[in-house]
């Protein structure tokens, strides 16, 4: 942990990006989807764990950690006119947990995951009041016991994370995690299906939407959002339905 945590631990100084830059760098440079690796794990999961593990407790070495909610997220809760109170959320991948207990100070009962468990002690960590259920999972091996068992199931920036190959399974999953009636909202980074852009992380073309009605999940809003001061690349804003509901 950095010495000056005042000043350091705010993302927006210079001391926090310059740290951000050297991880990035360094995890770059172990990440085997830059290394064309054909034997890599498509699942990734040595280099989410180096992530977490390097990152010896400073969140400016978690590429993704802003330590705030995605505002993506927080102004979709904001917009909810029922409100979320009382709906059971589960959050995919959920990192330092900012997301999850933003779903749960809005009165939801949140259960998050996160395929590394030191990922999941930080958040608990961070948050020692929490509220959320925090737990470590894959989302290809989710427990039995959350089938059908969620009003909300929210993906922030997980499934841009994942190897292309992975997507349709990916998003049958989420689909089996919901509820009669229940919503996945989908976050992500977008672009245009015939812009190649190299990642990962790897933002989501169009067709991720026909993907997803192939796995049986029929879009009901999707928001292409420009860039703006607050989120400095396009990004969907997604929320889909189980087609059998519609
Ligand atoms: C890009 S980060 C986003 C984290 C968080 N949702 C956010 O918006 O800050 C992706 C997260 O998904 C987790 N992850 C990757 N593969 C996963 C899997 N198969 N199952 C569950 N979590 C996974 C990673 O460990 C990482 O914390």
């Amino acid at each position: 942990m950095p010495d000056d945590r005042t000043s350091s631990l705010d993302p927006a100084s210079p001391e926090f990006q310059a740290r951000r830059a050297a991880a990035r760098r360094e995890l770059d440079a172990i990440d085997p989807a830059m290394q064309s690796d054909a034997q890599a794990d498509p699942l990734r999961r040595a280099w989410f764990e180096a992530v977490y593990a390097r990152a010896e407790n400073d969140p400016a070495r978690v590429p993704w950690a802003n330590l705030v909610p995605h505002p993506l997220t927080k102004s979709w809760i904001g917009l909810q006119a029922r409100g979320i109170a009382g709906l059971r959320v589960l959050d995919v991948g959920c990192g330092l947990g900012d997301n999850a207990e933003c779903f749960a100070r809005a009165g939801a009962a949140v259960t998050a995951f996160d395929l590394v468990p030191a990922a999941v002690a930080w958040a608990q960590d961070r948050f020692p009041q929490t509220k959320v259920t925090y737990c470590a999972a894959d989302v290809f091996a989710a427990p039995e016991a959350w089938r059908h068992g969620f009003d909300l199931v929210h993906e922030c920036y997980t499934l841009q994370a994942l190897a292309v190959e992975l997507l349709p399974k990916a998003l049958a999953t989420l689909r089996s995690l919901l509820a009669p009636g229940g919503r996945l909202l989908l976050v992500a980074r977008a672009r245009d299906e015939d812009t190649q852009e190299s990642g990962p992380p790897w933002p989501l073309p169009p067709s991720i939407f026909a993907e997803a009605e192939r796995q049986g999940l029929t879009p009901l809003a999707i928001e292409d959002i420009a860039t703006t001061a607050e989120i400095t690349r396009r990004h969907w804003r997604a929320l889909l339905a189980r087609s059998e509901d519609l």
